[in-house]
């Protein structure tokens, strides 16, 4: 007979390689000596259904979803928070006895970051959101729902930034939508108080690698400038905000506050978030090229 079951908790993504949840989340599980292992497993779409069958198991307690099967998993879930449900994707999956619950966690661990490590309140304020994919959906929603005063949304596609604020209509009906290169963009974010870097732009590896994702001399003094991008930690946008006399916020506290209410979420345990952090920095600093 066995006494203990080891439970697990899993990550799905395509690719997880890269990720640095397994590091942060087992260091949070290991703080508290629970027997469960978190496990990053590569599946492609195809097999999405299946693996997410496979979470109903006893000895599952979730899950983590990651890019590219946010918006894909939400079809085989059997319940879905509100907010999951207004961002269209979820990121955490709690199995609650066979019944699996889609939460989506990137929009108030984004609104934790802002507040835990900037003190920045959203209510009432004007934000310019850059990029309109997955990641500035959930900010744009979380930033409705703190209340923020007014909200730009500026993409390099317009038509993408127009789809995302018709679609959110509802909860923030006064949001406008501008092309990144758009003149408009200057006045825009010279009156704003907060800038979130929604784009992959200065990704480390990516496309735009080294890049900033609006024209430095646009960036506010005494603004608050986000970026979601945290690998490099310091972006060239941050740089440059820096140099602007902005506040800078790097992407690395949402992803761990992300990481923290979904560890809650699954384990009823108070995320411990300077063990994340020091595990999650760690795990970045392993692979920095050397030289
Ligand atoms: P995610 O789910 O991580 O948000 P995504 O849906 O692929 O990823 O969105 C990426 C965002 O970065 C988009 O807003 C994209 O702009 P487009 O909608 O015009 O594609 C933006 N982006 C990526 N590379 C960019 C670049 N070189 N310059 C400006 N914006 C860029």
């Amino acid at each position: 007979m066995r006494l203990s079951m080891t439970k697990r908790v899993f990550l799905t993504g395509h690719p997880v390689g890269h990720s640095v949840s397994p590091a942060f989340q087992q260091a949070a599980l290991d703080y508290y000596s629970l027997d469960v292992r978190y496990e990053a497993i590569d599946v492609d779409a195809p097999s999405l259904s299946q693996v997410i069958m496979g979470l109903r198991d006893s000895d599952v307690m979730g899950a983590n979803v990651t890019v590219p099967h946010k918006e894909a998993t939400v079809a085989f879930l059997d319940e879905l928070t509100e907010e999951a449900r207004l961002i269209g994707a979820v990121n955490t999956i709690q199995n609650r006895e066979g019944t699996l619950i889609g939460h989506n966690t990137d929009a108030p661990g984004f609104l934790k970051a802002l507040k835990e490590e900037s003190g920045f309140d959203a209510e009432g304020k004007t934000v310019v959101v850059l990029g309109a994919g997955g990641a500035a959906r959930a900010v744009v929603v979380a930033l409705a729902s703190a209340g923020v005063k007014s909200l730009v949304v500026a993409n390099r596609t317009l038509e993408r930034a127009e789809a995302l604020v018709d679609c959110l209509r509802s909860i923030l009906p006064s949001a406008e939508a501008v092309a990144l290169d758009s003149g408009a963009l200057g006045q825009l974010a010279a009156r704003s108080q907060l800038i979130v870097n929604c784009t992959s732009v200065g990704m480390s590896g990516g496309t735009g690698q080294g890049e900033t994702p609006i024209r430095t001399d646009l960036i506010p003094a005494r603004a608050l400038v986000c970026d979601l991008v945290y690998n490099p930690q310091e972006t060239p946008l941050m740089r440059a905000a820096t140099k602007a006399e902005a506040l800078v916020l790097g992407g690395l506290p949402m992803l761990v506050y992300q990481g923290g209410i979904a560890f809650e979420l699954w384990t009823g345990k108070e995320a411990p978030i300077k063990v994340m952090f020091e595990a999650a920095e760690k795990a970045l600093r392993a692979r920095q090229p050397v030289g």
